[in-house]
């Protein structure tokens, strides 16, 4: 493959990704690919399986049939070389309570196995990005669910990775943090990283994705722009047009 080709070559692929639980079919056949400088945007209703897809991405489930790559790996048979591509951040993640930011940091990054030095340079790095230098002794416990998230996007960046994959980053957040972290997503993309991005807030999908996929009942009824999600639908808004695809998901896709 050329550079200019490599270059260009999508980060994410997925092919005819499935996973089931028991009687539910989580995920149902879900292909998609997500290039370096893209933001992709995952929306469906509740259980429609968006975090079984991410969580397969990111290797916390394997995958009961297709497969997926992230930069040219194999998430069920190449977990490390996945892991070491890929940064994985959700709403709900925890920190340690009893460590500062800092520690945290250090400690995720050691986990890592990252060289100390560079731990240092990284952590000093993203808390100027990320503005959370005020609060780096406090202990975790203490911060607000939005000096949190922060510092838990820090720690997916942490290893500097390639694609970045976030499940509802801003829920929990008020405006100012939720409007702080699409800006920093912005600059994230603009450094060339592909990022798969999951929420049910229609406006930051307006504002940020570049394409978007609808999940309904494991199953990717459509993906595209915003302009083509307008003219498949006919409607001149995403939450309509999202209800529309879901609406017609339902009826053809009824179990
Ligand atoms: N560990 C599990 N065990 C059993 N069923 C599961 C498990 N994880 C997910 N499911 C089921 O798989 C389906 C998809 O769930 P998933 O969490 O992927 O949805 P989601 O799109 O992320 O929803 P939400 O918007 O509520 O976060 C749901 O029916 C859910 O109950
Ligand atoms: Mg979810």
């Amino acid at each position: 493959m050329s550079e200019a080709a490599a270059a260009t070559a999508p980060q994410v692929v997925c092919e005819g990704l499935s996973r089931r639980f028991g009687g539910v079919q989580a995920v149902d056949g879900v292909s998609f690919a997500v290039r370096g400088g893209e933001i992709f945007g995952l929306l469906g209703p509740n259980g429609a399986g968006k975090t079984t897809t991410l969580r397969m991405l990111v290797t916390l489930l394997t995958p009961d049939a297709g497969r997926a790559t992230i930069c040219g790996h194999d998430v069920a048979r190449e977990g490390e070389a996945v892991r070491r591509c890929v940064g994985y951040q959700t709403g709900d993640t925890q920190l340690y309570e009893r460590l500062t930011p800092v520690e945290f940091l250090e400690y995720f990054g050691r986990l890592q196995g990252m060289e100390r030095g560079l731990v240092r340079e990284r952590i000093a790095s993203l808390m100027e990005e990320l503005d959370f230098g005020g609060y780096r002794d406090r202990l975790c416990g203490g911060l607000s669910t939005g000096q949190k998230q922060r510092v838990n996007i820090a720690r997916a960046l942490l290893h500097d990775p390639p694609v970045l994959i976030l499940d509802e980053p801003t829920s929990g957040l008020d405006i100012v943090s939720a409007h702080f972290v699409v800006s920093f997503l912005e600059r994230v993309r603009a450094a060339g990283r592909a990022v798969i991005y999951s929420t049910h807030i229609m406006s930051e999908v307006e504002l940020l994705c570049d394409r978007i996929g609808v999940i309904h009942r494991g199953r990717l009824l459509t993906t595209g722009t915003l302009p083509e999600l307008l003219a498949q639908t006919g409607e001149d808004g995403l939450t309509r047009a999202f209800l529309k695809v879901i609406g017609a998901g339902a009826g053809e896709g009824a179990r």
